[in-house]
Formats: structure tokens, C-alpha cells, sequence
């Protein structure tokens, strides 16, 4: 397995990380679509006897279960495996009536999330901590202080962002550099060949200022498999049978055609689209770790594929022309005359 560096940090990744969004029983947004503990389990071996020691949880997940059942398999296992989880949403779950101090980026809440992370995945320190997204409603210097102070206490090794505005993380950068706290090291986004938005403002960012970027829904939360198809309505017990109003946003003619091209080229190579959609997502400038969800064992094994699998430069360019957006302005404006 291919390790990366994260950024300008000394941490390293997997090429390929593992999602942990889909362990344990969920009552909220995952309701329905999460592994039985034994399918988690197995999955997480193979994951691990494939090189993948890098996994992703967050506190949110499965309200708290999905680390609670990471830290029951971390059990002899902790220093084969980077262990990256996250804070910002409730554990209680989104949209649920909570107290202020259970949800957000204060001072007070990052605290408080962190032992409960520990505590949940029965580890002393975190590899990587991240905030889960921006919050407006809390100075960035409190909320980098709070992160900062964890770090000098060893109960969290480096600090990322998730799901930031490319203002806000330049800002943070600055902000940490002007107060002599520790910076973000990465940051962790949406991207993959039918959400590629991020290339406008956070992948330069990134690139430009030194950060790893670990991406999350690289098959667009599976429809890059090829397991939807045009005009029909999700198989059931997909993903995005549960999600209507995610399938709605995915059900495009551009989205479509995109995964003709993916298809395609998964004909010609001779195999699957997942393990395309993959490669071309391993291949992109920035890319520190691609972060694989897999709900069962068969899953995982095809989205291993992309490991193995060098994308011809045609293929790359093909499937760099038909997934692009508009990109709108003044990325469009500017790309005219230079790359952004
Ligand atoms: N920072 C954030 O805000 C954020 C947001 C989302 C995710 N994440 C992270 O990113 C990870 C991956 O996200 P994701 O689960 O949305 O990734 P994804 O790869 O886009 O979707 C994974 C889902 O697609 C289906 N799938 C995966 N491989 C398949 C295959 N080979 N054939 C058929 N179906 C397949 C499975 O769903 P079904 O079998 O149920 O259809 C699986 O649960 C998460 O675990 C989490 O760590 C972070």
C-alpha cells in the first residue's frame, strides 16, 4: 500500500483510508445503511491486511456507536492503525435539541468532544483530530486555541479541517500563524467525479499552502459504482434508496453522463467502474488519501481494485473533460488565461 504524506506534516496516510461513517446501528442520518458488527469487523480485518491503517470516524457517526465499535476492534491493534475522528456536530445526532456546549467549536465543546472521543475509542491520543465544518459563531482563534491546547497535551497528534469555505481556512491559517498555534494539517472534503467543486477554491488552497486533503464520498456515496441506473428507481437497500433527496441531487443528465464515461473506461481496462472512479481519484495533484466507504466485504474487494490499476492518460483526459462543472466565476474567467 502506498503511504503519503499529509501535507507539509510528518504524518503519513494510506493511499486509500477507510470510512467508518457506515459502522454501527444508526437512528439518524445513517439509519438503515450501516454494517452488522460482524460485516464491520470483517471488513475492518481486510481493510487492514490491505495496508489501509488509516481510518475515519466522527463523533456524529451513528451517534457515537461507530466509535464505540472502532475502539472494540482497536483493542491490540491501536499503533498498527492512524486514527482520525472528528468534532462539531452533536453525538446525539443532527438536528436533535442539544445544549450549546454539545455541538459547535468552542472552547467549551471541543474539550468536551475530545474526552468523550477517547473515552468512546478506548485510545489516549487521536492521530488526527478534525472539525467536522466551520463555525462562524465562534472566533477561529478560540476554536485553534482549544485545538492547540489538546495537542500540547498529547491527546491529539495533528489537527484538520472538514467542510470549510476557502476564506475561513486561510483565515485559520493566518490566525494560527499570527498566534503561534498549531495550524491545520489537512483538510477533508467532498470530491470525486460528480462533486468536484472543491477543485475551485480548497484544492488550491490546500496545494498552495501545504495541506494534505483526504477525500470523502469518492463514489458519490456509491453511484459511481454503476449500481443505479438511468430512469429506475434505487435498488433497494442502497444508500440513496434511503436518501431521497440526495438521490434527487444525483439523478442529473450531467451525473449520467459522467458515468458513461466511467463505464466505458471500465469496459476497455476491463473492470469496474468503482475501481475507475477510484483511480482517477488517487491520481488527482493534492490528494493525500482517498476515503473509501465499504458496507460489506465484497465492496471493499472491488474498491480495492483501484490500487492496482494505472488509468491511461486519454481515459484520465476523457474523464477529466466530461466530470467537469461549470465552473463558474472567476474560476472560469481566470482559467481562460492560467490554471487557478
Ligand atoms: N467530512 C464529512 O463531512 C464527511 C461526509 C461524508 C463522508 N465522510 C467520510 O468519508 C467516508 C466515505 O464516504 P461515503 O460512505 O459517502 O463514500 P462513498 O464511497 O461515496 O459511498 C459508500 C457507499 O457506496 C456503496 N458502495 C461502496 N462501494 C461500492 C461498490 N464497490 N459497489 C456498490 N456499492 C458500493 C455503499 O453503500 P450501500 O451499499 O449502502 O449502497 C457504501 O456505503 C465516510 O465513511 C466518512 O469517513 C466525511
Amino acid at each position: 500500500m502506498e503511504r503519503r504524506q499529509l501535507g507539509r506534516s510528518g504524518l503519513r496516510v494510506s493511499a486509500l483510508s477507510f470510512g467508518a461513517m457506515t459502522l454501527g446501528e444508526s437512528q439518524g442520518f445513517m439509519k438503515g445503511v450501516t454494517s452488522t458488527e460482524a460485516e464491520a469487523r470483517r471488513v475492518l480485518d481486510r481493510a487492514l491486511d490491505a495496508g489501509i491503517d488509516t481510518v475515519d470516524t466522527a463523533n456524529v457517526y451513528s451517534e457515537g456507536r461507530s466509535e464505540e465499535l472502532l475502539g472494540r476492534w482497536l483493542e491490540g491493534k491501536r499503533d498498527r492503525v492512524t486514527l482520525a475522528t472528528k468534532c462539531r456536530f452533536p453525538t446525539s445526532g443532527l438536528g436533535a435539541d442539544v445544549a450549546p456546549h454539545e455541538q459547535g467549536l468552542s472552547r467549551k465543546a471541543i474539550l468536551r468532544a475530545c474526552e468523550a472521543s477517547l473515552r468512546r475509542l478506548r485510545t489516549d491520543h487521536l492521530d488526527l483530530y478534525q472539525v467536522h465544518m466551520q463555525d462562524r459563531s465562534v472566533p477561529i482563534e478560540e476554536t485553534l486555541e482549544a485545538l492547540t491546547d489538546l495537542v500540547r497535551a498529547g491527546k491529539v497528534l495533528y489537527v484538520g479541517c472538514s467542510n470549510y469555505a476557502g476564506y475561513r481556512l486561510v483565515e485559520s491559517l493566518w490566525a494560527a500563524d499570527r498566534r503561534h498555534l498549531v495550524p491545520y494539517a489537512s483538510i477533508q472534503m467532498q470530491w470525486s467525479l460528480v462533486a468536484r467543486e472543491g477543485e475551485r477554491e480548497l484544492v488550491p488552497a490546500a496545494r498552495h499552502f501545504g495541506l494534505g486533503i483526504l477525500a470523502w464520498s469518492p463514489l458519490g456515496r456509491g453511484f459511481l459504482s454503476g449500481k443505479y441506473r438511468r430512469g429506475m428507481q434505487p435498488p433497494a437497500g442502497s444508500r440513496l434508496s434511503a436518501w431521497l433527496d440526495t438521490w434527487k441531487s444525483i439523478d442529473t443528465e450531467h451525473n449520467w453522463r459522467v458515468l458513461d464515461a466511467v463505464e466505458g473506461v471500465a469496459r476497455r481496462l476491463g473492470t469496474t467502474p468503482s475501481a475507475v472512479s477510484l483511480a482517477w481519484l488517487l491520481g488527482r495533484p493534492g490528494l493525500s488519501t482517498v476515503i473509501v466507504g465499504a458496507r460489506t466485504l465484497e465492496q471493499l474487494e472491488e474498491n480495492l481494485a483501484a490500487l492496482r490499476l494505472a488509468l491511461p492518460p486519454e481515459d484520465v483526459a476523457e474523464l477529466d473533460r466530461v466530470s467537469a462543472p461549470d465552473w463558474g466565476y472567476p474560476q472560469a474567467f481566470i482559467g481562460a488565461r492560467e490554471p487557478w
